[in-house]
């Protein structure tokens, strides 16, 4: 099922924040399998959509940027089957573009970098940018001494007796080599070899999926003699340390590598302009398909080294050099219908189903059609992204591209194909789930569903957020539980909305001692026993009382989290008064109009906007939701007025604290928690508001920002010597 993804445009703070952590996991995964276990499951284009979604969410929110970023990471780290090597030099990645108009900007900048007259000569190299892996040979005194691969770009994996067997790789330099240097460039796989290469492997049944992953699978065997045996070849184009300049372009120094017997590109130009730079890629992309090998894009690289070396690097790739990527491939099609997907949050997808059609050697039937407006051909700031007329509608011939996106997507349709009966389409206003209602909130894109708490399509990221530690905290619940409660079709184990949770005990021990009936007993169900079925249920009793604020973040209303609960739960101090207020509330007609007295108590809390409070009168408008709730009281559950706001002694009381860098001796939500008792409010970025930044190693721009605004910081050690607890 297509990723429901919000555009970058839209996401609030906190979706960003959910967005990057999400997207640094997800990241790291593909890393592992595509660099460390040489089995990607997603195409080399849906990965560079991931990146480019990270860097533009970093780009919006330059405060959220993580510690493990995969922008601050190359590749992955080594696996353990083969002895670690330390490069001399790290080894980077290269920065991706994806237009001429991008080719412009990197252009620009080098020159605004080195603040060159408008007329001044800047000479480029571009080449084919070679799709295998990367690999850096060391010799000493011209001897090869050691082979590493990338790894996370200090630390690679010594395979220097698998390239020992590749026979273009020279194993020793002439005598005018310098005394050490680190050949870099690409060990790959011709299309015609990995072709042979896979009808000899047919029979052992391990096949690869295409010759990148088959020249890194064959180089990181075990035995040697395996590797001999595979066609691997070997481009140079880069260095790593050298005792000496052998150089003093780029040019050049690939010519010397030609010279030391290392096979060089002959798809190497120097180009004295943009339009040349352009000219080449175009040329090259044209001859990509008739290659003897496969490259993804075209690589820029200022010529001059002296140039290269004022330039330098940025964390992970050089100033100086740039891949230019080919553009995703395209096809022509006929939409056959749209369906509507319901995201984990709620959000409703329009999603293409096609008349199947290969596009880039992947046959694709589904496209997304990202939202409502898209369809109509809206773009996110409200403008035209298709001629007029050009809406979209089930039997259009519609063009199609898989490249930049996750999922393939619906670029335009031909106008002169579609049929005479097509109608515009209509975005439903219900949810095809459950037939709650769902609402599209000013200035958002995206449709959601109201029925968070009884949808299908949301339940099991419901309950997992309502038993969440910040919500009811309620162990022995993960993921593969819920799942299965909700899928269960026996009514002694169903959970299909969160009160189900508080009934589930009742249900289980009014079972009959019948041999059916034990077939629905916990402790009889695979994962569960007799101790940790009596653990869960004592777990869910020990939540039975609940502090007001978590029970309203458990809700899973949007716009409604930790914060504001909190916040919610302090004005009004009782569930039913909140309830109450907010089924009474009037939003505001229109111009003038104040909404009512209700309405203007909970846009009148602290901290609380119209957009929250409409979340919230919405959440409560909804019957279903008024219902799940209900279920819940009457399942015994009762929200606690909240303790008082913490000490007003306290040394940070009504203070403003951002927490950054990692934090040594208490984890994130610990401090937040802790800070909050002590009456402080925590805030996520760093503004003219802060009062005090806690900064642990690692901190980075906030503590800058902080700084600039000249805000006081301490590490972690002062802060507990400030709110007085023993470190
Ligand atoms: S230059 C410091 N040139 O692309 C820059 N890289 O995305 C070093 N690659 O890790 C890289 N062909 O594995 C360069 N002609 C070429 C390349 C090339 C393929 C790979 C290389 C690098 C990756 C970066």
């Amino acid at each position: 099922m297509p990723k429901t993804e919000i555009p970058v445009e839209m996401l609030n703070q906190e979706e960003a924040a959910a967005e990057l952590k999400r997207l640094a996991a997800e990241i790291a995964g593909h890393d592992q399998r595509y660099h460390a276990e040489d089995a990607p499951t997603i195409s080399d284009a849906e990965y560079d959509a991931l990146k480019l979604r990270n860097a533009a969410i970093e780009a919006r929110f330059p405060e959220l940027i993580r510690e493990d970023s995969p922008s601050r990471r190359v590749g992955a780290a080594p696996s353990e089957a083969f002895a670690e090597v330390r490069h001399a030099k790290p080894m980077l990645s290269l920065d991706n573009v994806f237009s001429d108009e991008d080719v412009g900007d990197f252009v620009t900048s080098v020159r605004r970098f080195l603040s060159l007259a408008p007329n001044a000569e800047l000479m480029f190299t571009a080449e084919p940018k070679i799709d295998g892996l990367s690999m850096s040979l060391r010799y000493e005194n011209r001897r090869l001494v050691t082979a590493a691969t990338r790894g996370d770009g200090a630390t690679g994996e010594n395979v220097t007796a698998n390239i020992r067997t590749i026979a273009e790789i020279p194993q020793h330099l002439p005598s005018n080599a310098p005394d050490i240097v680190e050949v870099r460039g690409e060990v790959y796989m011709r299309r015609d070899d990995f072709l042979d290469l896979q009808k000899r492997m047919a029979e052992t049944g391990q096949t690869f999926a295409n010759p990148r992953n088959s020249a890194a699978g064959s180089l990181r065997q075990k035995n040697p003699e395996v590797t001999k045996s595979r066609p691997l070849k070997f481009f140079a184009y880069a260095w790593g340390e050298t005792s000496e300049p052998f150089a003093t372009t780029q040019y050049e120094a690939v010519r010397r590598f030609g010279d030391w017997g290392f096979r060089i590109n002959d798809r190497m130009v120097r180009c004295a302009s943009l339009q040349e730079m352009l000219g080449h890629y175009h040329s090259i992309e044209v001859q990509r398909a008739a290659l003897p090998y496969d490259i993804d894009g075209v690589v820029y690289k200022v010529d001059r080294l002296d140039l290269q070396e004022r330039l330098g690097f940025r964390s992970r790739s050089p100033r100086w050099a740039t891949a230019h990527k080919f553009p995703a491939e395209k096809a022509t099609t006929v939409l056959t219908a749209i369906d509507i997907q319901v995201g984990r949050t709620g959000a409703m997808t329009p999603v293409a189903r096609l008349e199947p059609v290969t596009v880039g050697g992947v046959v694709v039937v589904n496209a997304t059609l990202h939202n409502e407006d898209y369809i109509k051909g809206i773009g996110n700031k409200g403008e035209r992204i298709r001629p007029e007329g050009h809406d979209i509608r089930v039997g259009d011939t519609v063009t199609i591209q898989r490249a930049g996106d996750v999922i393939p997507q619906i670029l335009d349709i031909l106008p002169e194909k579609r049929p005479g009966t097509s109608v515009p389409y209509v975005f439903p206003d219900r949810c095809p789930v459950c037939d709650s209602h769902a609402v599209r909130e000013e200035g958002e894109a995206v449709r959601r569903c109201t029925g968070g708490l009884i949808c299908a399509a949301q339940a099991v990221e419901r309950i997992r957020h309502f038993v969440s530690r910040n919500a009811f905290d309620i162990e022995g619940l993960g993921e593969k539980q819920i799942e299965f409660f909700f899928n269960s079709d026996k009514a002694a184990l169903k959970v299909a909305t969160p009160a189900d949770i508080f009934t589930l005990r009742r249900r289980q021990e009014a079972l009959p001692s019948t041999l059916d009936a034990s077939l629905e007993r916990l402790e009889n169900i695979e994962g569960f026993g007799p101790v940790s079925v009596k653990k869960l249920f004592d777990a869910i009793d020990a939540r039975r009382e609940v502090a007001l604020s978590r029970f309203v973040f458990a809700l899973g209303i949007r716009h409604i989290g930790e914060t504001n609960a909190k916040r919610l739960a302090r004005h009004f101090l009782s569930f039913v008064t909140l309830r109450n207020t907010a089924e009474a509330a009037k939003m505001p007609g229109g111009k003038g109009d104040p909404g009512n007295g209700e309405w203007q108590e909970i846009v009148g809390v602290n901290g609380i906007g119209s957009i929250v409070a409409e979340a919230l009168v919405d959440f409560f408008a909804e019957e279903h939701n008024r219902e799940a709730v209900k279920n819940l009281l009457d399942a015994g559950v009762t929200p606690l007025a909240e303790e008082p706001v913490g000490a007003v002694s306290s040394p940070v009381a009504g203070k403003t604290v951002v927490f950054t860098g990692s934090l040594e001796k208490m984890s994130r939500d610990e401090a937040k928690a802790m800070a909050e008792r002590l009456g402080a409010k925590v805030a996520g970025s760093v503004s003219k508001k802060t009062d005090l930044v806690v900064a642990g190693p690692g901190a980075g721009s906030k503590l800058k920002q902080a700084a600039d605004l000249g805000i006081e910081v301490i590490d972690e050690d002062q802060w507990f010597e400030r709110v007085g607890r023993q470190v």
